[in-house]
């Protein structure tokens, strides 16, 4: 593990215990099968960083309730319910080391399950009795299906721009941690300078964490990660590395990496000789320089808040992001 991350994880460790009982306490499932499979998405080892986030930015808003960790489920609910949907649609295999949930229980069970949790996370939203809340976690979902929409509507499409990859980013990750951040400031009845201020934090941290996430689909291994490497690749989605390359490439190098590409069954060689390319013509190097510039920005969002040890915890955690190997 990072030093930062050793180093966050020691600061927010109270934090994340009240989060997991929050989790508990909150999922309230009616049939023994939907607790099983909401158990194995929701208590599998995930990083509850929106949830801790949510709780954070709570925080660093002088929040005086009781009920940041309960709100704070909101958002870990509506990140399983996707990720159970998410994996069924990209026919993923590994979710933090385990089979996918629809591997084990079927692809109805799965998309079912995940409607419950979205539906939870919902519920919860009700609960705040803020229509903005309501609202802007309503907006949340919008986003995040028409994102997942887009990226399915261009799967194995070799045309996809970095503008359009930006956008589907946005809609299906950047929104949630934007939101989260966001909610926090309502709850805490927050001025509107702090509540831009969190929205920018998140937002740009959601854009840099899932550009990490894409640079990691080619770089890591399976092991660590949790997850299959090369998924990206195997589904035809294109991703920020690959779309800066191929743009980037000479004729010959930009037939070779769209044959590699185009060929679902492609070679571990295969799949070196794209990273080699990738490497070659800085698709990797882009996307982290692009990671590191949004990072700043949700660092720079964060000038209007007074020094404090929760400004430091959300600093620490914007640099992870760029660290981060799961
Ligand atoms: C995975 O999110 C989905 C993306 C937006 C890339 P996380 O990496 O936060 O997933 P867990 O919950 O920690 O496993
Ligand atoms: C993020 O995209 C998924 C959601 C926001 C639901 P990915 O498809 O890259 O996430 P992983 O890699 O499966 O976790
Ligand atoms: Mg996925
Ligand atoms: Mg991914």
């Amino acid at each position: 593990m990072s030093d930062l991350k050793h180093k966050i994880l020691a600061l927010v460790k109270d934090d994340l215990a009240a989060i997991e009982t929050a989790l508990e306490e909150n999922l309230n499932p009616h049939l023994d099968l939907v607790s099983q499979i909401a158990r194995h998405i929701l208590f599998s080892g995930g990083k509850r960083l929106r949830p801790l986030l949510m709780v954070l930015s709570a925080r660093i808003c002088d929040y005086n309730g009781n009920y940041d960790k309960t709100f704070s489920t909101i958002f870990e609910y509506l990140h399983a319910a996707t990720l159970l949907h998410d994996d069924l649609v990209d026919q993923a295999t590994l979710r933090r080391g385990n089979p996918v949930a629809h591997s084990i229980w079927g692809n109805a069970t799965a998309v079912l399950v995940g409607d419950f949790l979205l539906a939870r996370s919902l519920s919860i939203a009700a609960e705040t009795e803020l229509p903005d809340v309501i609202r802007i976690v309503a907006e949340i979902t919008e986003n995040m299906s028409q994102g997942e929409i887009h990226q399915l509507m261009k799967k194995g499409s070799l045309d996809l721009t970095e503008k359009e990859y930006m956008e589907v980013i946005r809609q299906k990750t950047a929104v949630l941690f934007q939101g989260t951040c966001r909610v926090s400031a309502l709850i805490s009845g927050a001025p509107k300078e702090k509540e831009t201020a969190l929205s920018d934090y998140g937002f740009n941290l959601g854009i840099a964490f899932q550009m990490v996430d894409d640079l990691l689909d080619y770089t890591s291994n399976s092991d660590i990660l949790g997850k299959e490497v090369g998924a990206d690749l195997k589904e035809g989605k294109l991703t920020l590395p690959v779309i800066y390359s191929l743009k980037a490439a000479n004729t010959k190098d930009r037939i070779q990496m769209e044959k590699i590409i185009k060929n679902k069954d492609f070679s571990v060689n295969d799949f070196k000789t794209l990273i080699a390319l990738m490497k070659k013509y800085g698709g990797q190097k882009y996307t982290e320089k692009l990671a590191r510039e949004y990072v700043g920005n949700a660092k720079d969002a964060l000038a209007v808040f007074k020094n404090s040890k929760t400004k430091e915890i959300l600093l620490m955690i914007a640099d992870y992001t760029l660290t981060r190997n799961l």
